[in-house]
């Protein structure tokens, strides 16, 4: 998990998440201020560490230091020599380990609150609120909660009804608060993450995606080596080329990426990808038509997970049988190149798998609570490499979908790349309901691209994370010129969300929604229904399947 090239290059900030539902918000927070955080679960020992943060950040939980079996800090981040920064939890663990007291509550304090910065006078002491001062608003949400203060530490902020809302210990870098700076409602919680990481921990601010990609690159180089080959999965998606433009960069045409046509793409999907990483950022993608394979698979397939695992494992077989094709071709180059003593140009066989995992993966896969249930399998590449004893490279592993784009827009990317919604991996599948044939999905494709172009028309794509069509397994009776017509329905989806495990629906206007409708009806034959979909997450998905 630890990343000594990274931890040799930036400063870091080590988040312990005790499993609250704000813990990767602090990491959020870290990174906006340009300094790398890297998050780990609260087991995590600091002796176990074979880096060294530069400060460490206790994290809230759904735990009261009450329960049986609830999560403990580790004694040795105190004695880590680095300052720590409590929130919540955190704090009240800061109290336990130093003598303060926890008063159990059976109800939980939720909402806004505001808290009076006490200033002490002493530097180190008031460095926390160092740029802040008066009664400051916060979001609070805890039961327990301190009744008396650690052995030398002393109040640095209160409410009326939290009289220790904020600890500093008299001399040692260790400070504790009760409410969540990480969180939009808590709205000077910038500064006080600021005077932490600066003033306290005195980070450096060097993370930008401009340093990134320097050393990412020299990174990704130092890794291949002066030869050998790097594969890669493509999707259309904004992750994969991204990374694909990345290791393009770094290693030229060593790198060789294969997008998978799986006939149930979005219109024109696989064309405009060859235009834009092919054609115009001169990144080496084989596209393979499959889409045959795929529907004759898909034929007559309703259940969503059956969908699923036919385009997860067919895509497992196409990809395999280019790579196959690839590594001969490789194979051959190789020989010539020996053959007429330019062994120098060679550039070896295919060794690495690229993969595009970003870091909520990461966070979700190591997450104190453990991987969330699984509600829908979502299909990924991971499963090829056992197969195919490939290393794996993961360049954007330590970056949240807005770096990727930020990195994506500093490699010259273009803006309706970089900002384009997510795509699931079964594309079309999921958003056709009933079985899927080639009309239902051109249907469908040209349903939704009418939709997207009405949406980015009006202006509202980037306020909606992700907006697409649904096809529906039903038909309904219309009237069309002077005829009946028994045709099929379209739902519109329009999802606004940070996480996408919670998203609301998108209020669109009235006179957008009368227009997108009538283009529909008028120009996708076999439709003479459109309909919203008003629902959010939960009780809904965002996806329909
Ligand atoms: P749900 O429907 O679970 O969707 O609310 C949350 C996000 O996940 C995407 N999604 C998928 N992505 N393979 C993927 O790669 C899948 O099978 C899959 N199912 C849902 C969905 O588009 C949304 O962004």
């Amino acid at each position: 998990m630890a990343d000594p090239f990274i931890h040799s290059q930036y400063d870091t900030i080590l988040i312990l998440d005790f499993g609250s539902q704000y813990s990767h918000l602090i990491t959020r927070r870290c990174r906006e201020l340009n300094v790398y955080c890297e998050m780990l679960p609260c087991t995590q020992k600091i002796k176990d560490l074979d880096w060294k943060p530069k400060g460490i950040i206790l994290s809230g939980s759904p735990y009261s230091v009450y329960d049986d079996g609830a999560p403990r800090v580790d004694p040795d981040v105190f004695e880590a020599g680095v300052p720590v920064l409590g929130i919540c939890y955190g704090l009240q663990e800061i109290a336990w380990n130093h003598g303060g007291k926890v008063d159990p509550h059976d109800h939980r304090e939720y909402g806004s609150a505001t808290i009076s910065i006490v200033k002490t006078g002493d530097k180190h002491m008031d460095a926390l609120f160092e740029d802040v001062s008066g009664e400051v608003p916060v979001w609070m949400s805890h039961g327990d909660q301190l009744s008396k203060a650690p052995v030398d530490f002393e109040v640095v902020a209160r409410t009326p009804t939290a009289p220790f809302a904020a600890i500093a210990h008299r001399t040692k870098p260790i400070y504790g608060i009760q409410f969540h700076p990480e969180v939009t409602h808590s709205p000077r919680g910038k500064e006080l993450f600021e005077s932490f990481v600066s003033n306290i921990c005195k980070c450096r601010r060097d993370w930008t995606m401009e340093t990134f990609i320097d050393k990412e690159i020299k990174r990704i180089r130092d890794i291949v080596g002066p030869k050998g080959r790097v594969l890669g999965a493509i999707s259309g998606g904004v992750d994969s080329s991204v990374a694909a433009k990345l290791m393009h960069e770094a290693i030229g045409d060593r790198f060789h990426a294969v997008m998978v046509d799986n006939g149930v793409l979005r219109a024109d999907e696989a064309k405009q990808v060859d235009q834009m990483l092919n054609k115009d950022l001169g990144v080496n993608v084989t596209i393979v038509d499959a889409s045959d394979l795929f529907l004759s698979r898909l034929e007559g397939v309703e259940d969503p997970e059956k969908k699923r695992k036919i385009i997860g494992n067919t895509f497992i077989n196409v990809f395999e049988a280019e790579v196959a094709k690839l590594e001969e071709q490789a194979e051959k180059e190789e020989l010539a190149a020996l053959a007429s003593g330019k062994a120098h140009e060679a550039k070896g066989k295919f060794e690495f798998l690229l993969q595009g995992t970003l870091y909520p993966d990461v966070i979700e896969s190591i997450s104190f609570k453990g991987p969330s249930a699984t509600i829908k399998t979502h299909h990924n590449v991971g499963g090829l490499l056992e197969d195919m004893k490939l290393k794996l490279i993961e360049p954007l592993r330590e970056l949240f979908k807005d770096e990727v784009r930020a990195l994506g827009r500093v490699m010259g990317i273009p803006e309706h790349l970089v900002g384009r919604h997510p795509f699931p991996g079964p594309g079309l599948a999921i958003r056709i309901l009933g079985p899927v044939t080639r009309d239902q999905v051109k249907i469908l494709q040209h349903a939704d691209k009418i939709y997207i172009e009405e949406i980015r028309n009006a202006g509202f794509y980037d306020q909606i994370s992700q907006a697409f069509a649904v096809l529906l397994p039903v038909r309904a009776v219309g009237v069309q010129g002077d005829k009946r017509t028994y045709d099929q329905v379209i739902a519109l989806r329009a999802a606004q969300t940070t996480d996408f495990m919670t998203a609301t629906w998108f209020p669109f206007p009235f006179d957008f929604l009368c227009k997108v409708s009538n283009r529909i009806t008028n120009e996708v034959a076999g439709v003479n229904r459109v309909v919203l979909d008003i629902s959010s997450k939960p009780p809904a998905t965002i996806e329909w399947l």
